[in-house]
């Protein structure tokens, strides 16, 4: 896996220096010593970790030294323990209640013997008997591999702390046989303590904690590896008991200085999770008398007073989910309609609202969208959505979106959903929409297409005639508009008479720019490659339009493909004509040019008022 550094200008960056050289010369607390080889831990050691959600990490001080996890493993074990044996037979022996005691608390609940909770050394060891493997080799290569999902990079057991920890281990010994006791624990409590003591002795650093807490914040997938270390569904199990439990008798006090899920070990390091947005981990040996590291603990409350990340203050994504909100009237579709047809539509477009969304779509923020579609629901006939910058919708904003369909069918009114990413709503979005009403949804793979979707329907439901352009002849052409009947026979005697295939290309780029197009029948689309192999088309024209008129105006080469959508006819005047209309026909060109420069100017109005109604 490469390993990109924070980028050495970063406010970020310097910022986390600032903090680690105030802290520097925090030395109160000590190493822990009831553990001997933890006790060779340098005090002075001290590394502070920040990773997103999209795999950026910010490092300073000793963040590649390592150190063993210890209790860290225990909330990541617990998620493990809940994929292999499933929520109900955790329960049975676990709870998810704070205890407010120390981390080798030997308290169990009265009656069930149940430890209060999988962050304390009682929950831990009978979360440790729940893993899944036929032997002790299996259940440990299992842990591994996963918290090295987490990581990001195959882990290993520190083996002189393992047997420090397996051979002074007597309290947690005296837990495993009480759990085993109240049967708790199913098998021999050397089984338990064998993978407790391993998954307490895997060897990290302080980036490795940072990416791991940072995999809980992107919901247990790694943001460099893209690989899953949890399933999905379980992270929040996981943080909420990191969120209750995870800081011991410091939980509470945690909860109101702090703000994020956290969980420390006793070899000095801790991790602390913004979910949906970063993991911080701290390394620094000195412990304070609940066992956290003292460094850590100041550095998760100043990061998260001075960066303002406390969990119980979201981003109101409510507010930015629109990203912009316009009618149809102002913004068309890439087809060019004939007149009556584009009159239809500026009448009527009113009636169609586009409504471009971003970010994640959960119940907060889909709820105003969903508002602003029903309040206007009387005026409106197709509601589109766009969801080209919606990066997740989740399973509730699906029912609701599935939801404001019916509501717009009952009022006689449609749902466009445009550039939906594969698997964005799930494989069912249909499923979820009333199957009276599945006519009242269409899918669009582009905003174009489902634009040029509304323009038909309105044109079928308020227009009168032809919406395709034909212009016959010359005679009727938009270019040749105010010549008279003489001087159309002369253009049509100086201009070549053409058929064109459906699927067939007209104009290529780079050809030379040598003829201007009077396109009299069929339609052609004017197509731009876009980088990455994809194309987008910038016009539809049909009958009556003019194509080609860079010849005209600037020669060179053609900057885009013109392609015949249907069978096409055109009237093709070639340059090299041009001297000859200049000389004899004067008023022609003049005439021209004139109709040129009308419907350019119509273009530019245009693209003026999408500006303005994109940008308000
Ligand atoms: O059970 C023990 O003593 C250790 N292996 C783990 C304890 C620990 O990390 C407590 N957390 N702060």
């Amino acid at each position: 896996m490469s390993t990109t550094p924070a980028p050495t200008l970063s406010p970020i960056l310097h910022y986390l220096q600032r903090l680690h050289q105030q802290l520097q010369g925090v030395s109160d607390g000590d190493v822990a010593r009831y553990i001997p080889e933890l006790a060779k831990a340098n005090p002075a050691h001290f590394g502070i970790a920040l990773a997103t959600v999209d795999g950026q990490v910010y490092e300073v001080g000793d963040t590649r030294q390592v150190f063993t996890m210890q209790s860290i493993s225990k909330p990541l074990v617990y998620g493990m323990a809940l994929e292999d044996r499933g929520a109900e037979h955790i329960a049975q022996r676990v709870g998810v209640e704070p205890s407010g005691d120390a981390f080798n608390s030997i308290r169990l609940e009265p009656g069930t013997g149940r430890p209060l909770n999988p962050m304390v050394n009682a929950g831990a060891i009978a979360i440790a008997s729940c893993i899944g493997g036929s032997n002790r080799a299996a259940r440990l290569d299992r842990v591994l591999k996963a918290l090295s999902l987490y990581a990001g990079r195959a882990l290993t057991i520190d083996d002189a702390v393992f047997e420090s920890e397996r051979l002074t281990g007597h309290r947690n010994r005296a837990i495993a046989h009480l759990l085993r006791n109240y049967d708790i624990l199913d098998a021999e409590p050397d089984d338990a303590l064998d993978l407790y003591f391993r998954q307490c002795s895997v060897l990290v650093d302080c980036r490795d904690l940072a990416l791991t807490a940072a995999t809980l914040a992107n919901g247990g997938t790694h943001p460099r590896t893209g690989q899953r270390a949890i399933d999905g569904d379980l992270v929040d199990e996981v943080l909420s008991v990191m969120t209750t439990c995870g800081m011991y008798d410091g939980s509470g006090k945690w909860v109101h200085r702090v703000g994020l899920p956290a969980k420390s070990g006793v070899g000095g390091g801790i991790i602390a999770v913004l979910p949906g947005q970063l993991g911080i981990a701290v390394y620094s040996p000195l412990l304070d008398g609940n066992g956290n590291s003292v460094r850590g603990v100041r550095v998760c409350q100043a990061v998260s007073s001075e960066l303002g990340l406390h969990f119980l203050r979201p981003p109101r994504t409510t507010l930015s989910t629109v990203r912009a909100c316009y009618r149809l009237g102002t913004v068309r579709s890439k087809r060019r309609w004939a007149a009556a047809a584009s009159r239809t539509i500026e009448q009527h477009g009113h009636r169609v609202e586009i409504i471009e969304l971003q970010g994640e779509l959960n119940f907060a923020s889909v709820e105003p969208v969903l508002r602003r579609a029903i309040d206007d629901l009387g005026a409106l006939e197709i509601v589109v959505l766009d969801f080209k910058r919606v990066a997740r919708v989740d399973a509730a904003a699906v029912r609701m979106l599935a939801g404001l369909v019916s509501a717009c069918a009952t009022q006689g009114a449609a749902v466009v959903l445009t550039r939906v990413q594969r698997g964005l709503l799930g494989d069912d979005f249909g499923h979820a929409v009333d199957p009276r009403h599945l006519r009242a949804f269409s899918f669009q793979p582009q905003l174009d297409a489902g634009l040029e979707w509304c323009e038909r329907q309105l044109i079928s439901r308020h227009g009168a005639g032809s919406e395709a352009g034909s212009a016959g002849d010359l005679a009727s052409h938009d270019l040749c508009r105010d010549m008279s009947d003489e001087d159309i026979a002369w253009l049509e005697g100086v201009t070549a008479h053409e058929h064109f295939e459906p699927g067939s290309w007209i104009v290529r780029r780079g050809d030379p720019a040598d003829a201007l197009y009077f396109l009299v029948r069929g339609e052609v689309s004017v197509i731009v490659p876009l980088p990455g192999g994809s194309s987008r088309r910038l016009v539809t024209l049909s009958g009556g339009m003019g194509f080609g008129e860079s010849a005209v105006i600037a020669g060179g080469q053609r900057s885009a493909d013109v392609r015949a959508d249907s069978p096409v006819e055109c009237r093709t005047l070639r340059m090299d004509r041009w001297g000859q209309l200049e000389r004899e026909r004067p008023g022609v060109l003049i005439r021209l040019l004139h109709n040129l420069l009308r419907v350019s100017n119509g273009t530019a109005a245009r693209l003026t008022a999408e500006v303005a109604a994109l940008d308000s």
